[in-house]
């Protein structure tokens, strides 16, 4: 069996509609990948060095490029950024091209874009508020405030940023970085603190809520403003001071890496790009690569994420329709708990993620590894429908793939056979037309695919001859190539 990405010519970039059943490309000469499937999502795993960018990412990248997607990419390695100049380059979108990084000019202050934007309304604090913690759970990452009282901590955390928020845009009519960190670092400590003057003389927080409160309000404005002085003057005073200590810093060393050098300069300057640029066709690489930047790339692409996220759910897709793809190479780093419930919606938003990682065991542990994390990230696989393997020498992934495509009766051959390189993956996985000259049979109930046919893939590079392979699933799907829900199809790296 042979089977090829399709390559197309490439497609009027500035063609003014998409339709759900346009083929991006081809995984055998039957079967068609659409821009239906595209916006189902995307997942593919295999190990270092299995051919994911170079082989199945390359080709569904190109796919959409040439179809004219707008797009968000979040870089993991410091190549990335060629990586996709390339990409732009062979798909004639260099001009779409927009880098966000250190060496750009381009500046996102995300909190005033999320002020200003048109329809602002109800929505505006918790907007701003899912940005932050997203932020805040990849910097928990690891800190020993997951595990049973994550909830609790996440709860606590967030409820702080809403009120902080809310008061400043209620005292000041904006909303900084600086002055939300000012405004945590003043509240009251202690119930004693709320009544003494030399807190009410020096405190930040305290001159905002004089100010909100001295300011004209709506009768929800005023109802608004109750709750968050009962928040800081009662509720926030009298929490223990272990608990405060832990809900502050938390939030405040989050927001103070967003306060300095190069992360204030990007993100809480001036505002050059937003993620509504994608919806225009521009293909937006943030490149801060996590590898090379650590936590601060990491914050970096998780805002941008987010943001993106937001910006295109909110999006009116009859004035809008072009499709845009969110890409995360090295997906474990920015991966949140807010993806799982986005992937649910962003179909009708044809947003179309593409999320790449070595292993699914990343993922959990990213998720936070209990079993709340297990649960989101079966969900996140569950809706990121079109699924990608390439080799893996992962136990728990390779069960788990071989689990996905399913059991069936299997006749066992009891002889061997030899093979040329070209039906290896053929014979591997059992399908028809692999070899002759078997002898004898055993029938019993197995996995279609074998847990251990994920080891052998071909990874591509001279000794493959470019050639990565790669088995696609797609739920509910039967490609006619093969007649069920998977398909192995043969990548070029060239
Ligand atoms: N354009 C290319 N031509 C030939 N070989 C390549 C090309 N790009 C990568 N390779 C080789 O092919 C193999 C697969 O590389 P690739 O970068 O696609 O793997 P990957 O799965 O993305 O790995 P990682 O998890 O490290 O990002 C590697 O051995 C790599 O050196
Ligand atoms: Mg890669």
């Amino acid at each position: 069996m042979r089977l090829w990405p399709f390559r197309r010519r490439s497609r009027d970039a500035a063609r003014p509609r998409w339709d759900l059943s346009d083929t991006l490309l081809h995984w055998s000469r039957h079967d068609a990948w659409s821009l239906r499937d595209a916006v189902e999502g995307t997942i593919v795993v295999g190990a270092t060095g299995s051919g994911k960018s170079s082989g199945s990412g390359r080709a569904i990248a190109l796919a959409m490029l040439r179809s004219g997607f707008g797009g968000l990419v979040l870089t993991a390695k410091p190549d990335d950024l060629a990586t996709w100049q390339r990409h732009c380059r062979e798909a004639g979108r260099e001009d779409d091209l927009r880098v966000f990084g250190p060496d750009s000019e381009l500046r996102f202050g995300f909190l005033d874009y999320e002020l200003n934007r048109p329809g602002r309304g109800a929505g505006l604090t918790e907007n701003i508020v899912q940005l932050l913690s997203a932020v805040l759970e990849v910097a928990e990452r690891g800190s020993g405030t997951g595990g049973d009282g994550e909830q609790y901590w996440k709860r606590a955390q967030a409820q702080l940023a809403r009120n902080a928020i809310d008061l400043l845009s209620m005292a000041t009519g904006r909303v900084t970085v600086p002055e939300l960190y000012k405004l945590v670092i003043s509240a009251p400590a202690s119930r004693e603190q709320v009544r003494s003057d030399d807190w009410r003389a020096s405190s930040f927080c305290f001159r905002c809520l004089g100010d909100a409160d001295r300011r004209e309000k709506s009768p929800e404005q005023a109802r608004d403003f109750e709750l968050v002085a009962d928040y800081f003057l009662v509720e926030f005073a009298a929490l223990s001071d272990r608990t405060r200590s832990v809900v502050v810093s938390s939030f405040t060393s989050t927001v103070d890496i967003l306060n300095r050098s190069l992360l204030r300069e990007l993100f809480c300057t001036t505002t050059n790009i937003t993620p509504a640029a994608a919806e225009e066709g521009a293909i937006i690489v943030i490149d801060l690569p996590v590898k090379l930047f650590a936590e601060v790339g990491q914050f970096a692409q998780v805002l941008w994420k987010t943001a993106f996220q937001r910006s295109i759910e909110r999006r009116n897709i009859e004035a809008s329709p072009r499709p845009v793809f969110l890409w995360a190479d090295e997906a474990q780093h920015v991966i949140t708990s807010g993806d799982a419930m986005f992937q649910t919606t962003c179909r009708s938003s044809r947003a179309a993620t593409c999320y790449l990682t070595q292993n699914i065991s990343n993922v959990y542990a990213a998720l936070g590894g209990s079993e709340k994390g297990r649960v989101e990230a079966a969900s996140l696989f569950g809706n990121l429908n079109t699924k990608v393997f390439h080799c893996n020498s992962d136990p728990v992934t390779n069960e788990w793939a071989a689990g996905l495509i399913g059991r069936t009766r299997q006749a066992f051959a009891n002889a061997s056979n030899s093979h040329t390189a070209e039906d290896q993956m053929t014979s591997l996985l059992g399908l028809p037309g692999a070899g002759g000259g078997n002898s004898g049979f055993s029938e019993s109930y197995e996995f279609e695919v074998q847990p251990r046919a994920f080891t052998q893939l071909r990874t591509g590079g001279p000794e493959h001859r470019w050639c990565v392979d790669g088995i696609v699933f797609q739920n509910g799907k039967s490609f006619r190539a093969s007649g069920t829900n998977w398909l192995p199809v043969a990548f070029s790296q060239r």
